[in-house]
């Protein structure tokens, strides 16, 4: 039941697909962030990232069902993440989040995490 997390409060499947979906459109066209991708079709990748925000803020379980524990760092070995790339997802990030519409409480929630886990996903000095 998520009656009472983070994720119903902002809306919950529709809200994360929203900024997922958005997120990715940045992407695509991000010179920094489009190379990273290993996939030609990103919408897989997009599914991935969506899962793992709501089950992250309390929503359906759905990723650790499909790809079992996140382990995040070690899933991003395989791509040369320096400040640049940083930057450019949590720019890419800030425009989908920014469209959500979220009140300035939810929203400083969202990113202080976001901030957070984008700087502990650099794995080099750039
Ligand atoms: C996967 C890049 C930060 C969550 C990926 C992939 C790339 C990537 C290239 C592979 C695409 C795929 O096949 O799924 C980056 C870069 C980041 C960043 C450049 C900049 C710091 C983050 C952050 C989060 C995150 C902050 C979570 C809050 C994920 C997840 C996956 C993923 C859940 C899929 C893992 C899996 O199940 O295989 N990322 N990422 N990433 N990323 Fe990131």
């Amino acid at each position: 039941d998520d009656a009472g997390t983070f994720y119903a409060e902002i809306g919950g499947h529709p809200t994360f697909q929203r900024i997922v979906h958005r997120f990715y459109q940045e992407v695509a066209v991000d010179p920094i962030l489009r190379p990273l991708y290993p996939e030609a079709d990103l919408g897989p990748a997009e599914v991935r990232l969506r899962m793992f925000l709501e089950q992250y803020w309390g929503g359906p379980r759905t990723y650790s069902q499909q790809r079992g524990h996140p382990r995040l760092r070690m899933r991003h070995v395989p791509f040369v993440i320096g400040p640049a790339e940083r930057d450019a997802w949590l720019r890419a990030m800030r425009t989908a989040v920014d469209e959500a519409e979220l009140t300035k409480e939810q929203d400083e929630r969202l990113w202080n995490y976001l901030v957070m886990a984008a700087n502990m996903l650099v794995n080099s000095p750039g």
